[in-house]
C-alpha cells in the first residue's frame, strides 16, 4: 500500500516534461554542451542522454576516474566526442582554469549547464567550528558557476548560446532550518541569474533555472527521512534540465511549485513556529 501510494505521488507531482530523441538530436546536433558534476547523479543523467547525438560534452567533476570511465563507455555506445576536465569548485581559481583548459584546447561552449551541486544539512549550532560549511556551499553553488559564466559570455554572445542553473525548489519556499549554507547559496545563484537574465537576453543569451523537487541521487542519501519519500527519477530530472536548454523558458518548476509558493508565504508565520516546536522537542 505505501508502495502504491508512493509511486501514485511520484507520477502526480514528480514528473518531467519527456524528450525524445529527434528532439534532442533537433536542438544539441552539433553543440558544444559543459556539464558541470557531470560524474554521478543529475549530471551524468544528462550526459548519457545527449551521449546518442552527435555533439560535443565537456564534463566537469573531481572524480577523473569516473568521468574516464563515462567517457569510455559513451563514446563506445553514442556519436558524441567528450572532453573530461578534473576540477574542484571549491578552489578559488577553478573557473579560471576550468576557462583556460577550454581556451587551450580551442573548445567554444554553446551551451553552460551549472549542475555540480554541494548540499549540507547542519544546525548552525553544530557549525560553530566548522567554516568550510559556509564557503564550500558558496564556492561550488554560487562563486565559481558565477565566475565560469562571466568568463564565458563573450563565446556564448557570439553563439547565441543558453546557460542553463539546476537549482531546488527551495528556493521558492520557506527557508527550511537546517539546510542555511545550501539555501543561501542556491539562492545567491537564482539571485544572480534572475537579474543578469535581461541582459543575456539582451544579446540573444538565454539563461533557465530549473527547479528541481527531491530527486533520487546520492546527494539525497545521507538524510535518512528522504529513503522512504517520494522522489523524481535521475532520468527525469536530466530531462528537466535539456529542456531548459530547449525551449527559451526563463525557468521549469514542478507544476505545483507556485501554490506551494504562495502557501509558504502566506503560512510563514504557522510554519516559523513548527520548525521552532520540533527543533525544540529535538533538543529533549
Ligand atoms: N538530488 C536532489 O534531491 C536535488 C534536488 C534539487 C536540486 N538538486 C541539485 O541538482 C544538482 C545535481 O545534484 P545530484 O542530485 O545529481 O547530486 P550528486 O549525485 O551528488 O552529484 C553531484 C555532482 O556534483 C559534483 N561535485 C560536487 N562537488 C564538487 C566540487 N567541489 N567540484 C566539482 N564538482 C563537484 C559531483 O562530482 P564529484 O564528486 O566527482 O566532484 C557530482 O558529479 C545539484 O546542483 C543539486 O543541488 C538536487
Amino acid at each position: 500500500m505505501k508502495k502504491i501510494l508512493k509511486q501514485f505521488c511520484e507520477s502526480l507531482f514528480f514528473q518531467a516534461p519527456s524528450l525524445s530523441v529527434v528532439t534532442l538530436k533537433q536542438h544539441f546536433e552539433n553543440k558544444t554542451i559543459l556539464i558541470t558534476g557531470a560524474s554521478y547523479g543529475i549530471g551524468e543523467a544528462c550526459a548519457t542522454l545527449l551521449a546518442p547525438i552527435q555533439c560535443q560534452l565537456v564534463l566537469i567533476a573531481r572524480s577523473t576516474d569516473k568521468l574516464t570511465a563515462l567517457q569510455k563507455q559513451l563514446t563506445q555506445q553514442g556519436q558524441c566526442q567528450i572532453e573530461i576536465i578534473s576540477a574542484d569548485l571549491y578552489q578559488p581559481t577553478a573557473a579560471e582554469d576550468i576557462f583556460q583548459h577550454l581556451k587551450a584546447k580551442n573548445i567554444q561552449v554553446d551551451i553552460l549547464i551549472h549542475n555540480a551541486g554541494k548540499s549540507i544539512q547542519r544546525s548552525v549550532w553544530e557549525s560553530l567550528d566548522r567554516p568550510q560549511d559556509i564557503d564550500r556551499t558558496i564556492h561550488i553553488n554560487y562563486i565559481n558557476p558565477a565566475q565560469l559564466t562571466r568568463l564565458l559570455l563573450p563565446d556564448l554572445k557570439m553563439a547565441q548560446g543558453k546557460v542553463v542553473i539546476v537549482s531546488t525548489i527551495n528556493a521558492k519556499l520557506f527557508a527550511p532550518p537546517l539546510w542555511s549554507n545550501y539555501q543561501a547559496s542556491k539562492t545567491a545563484m537564482q539571485q544572480w541569474i534572475l537579474s543578469i537574465q535581461p541582459e543575456l537576453a539582451a544579446y540573444g543569451v538565454s539563461a533557465s533555472l530549473i527547479y528541481l523537487p527531491l530527486v533520487r541521487t546520492r546527494m539525497i542519501e545521507p538524510t535518512k527521512q528522504y529513503n522512504q519519500m517520494p522522489a523524481m527519477q535521475v532520468q527525469h530530472a536530466a530531462q528537466a534540465v535539456l529542456s531548459g536548454a530547449i525551449h527559451h523558458q526563463r525557468q521549469w518548476q514542478p507544476w505545483w511549485l507556485p501554490f506551494a509558493s504562495v502557501l509558504s508565504k502566506v503560512f510563514a508565520t504557522p510554519i516559523y513556529y513548527f520548525y521552532l516546536h520540533w527543533l525544540k522537542r529535538k533538543q529533549n
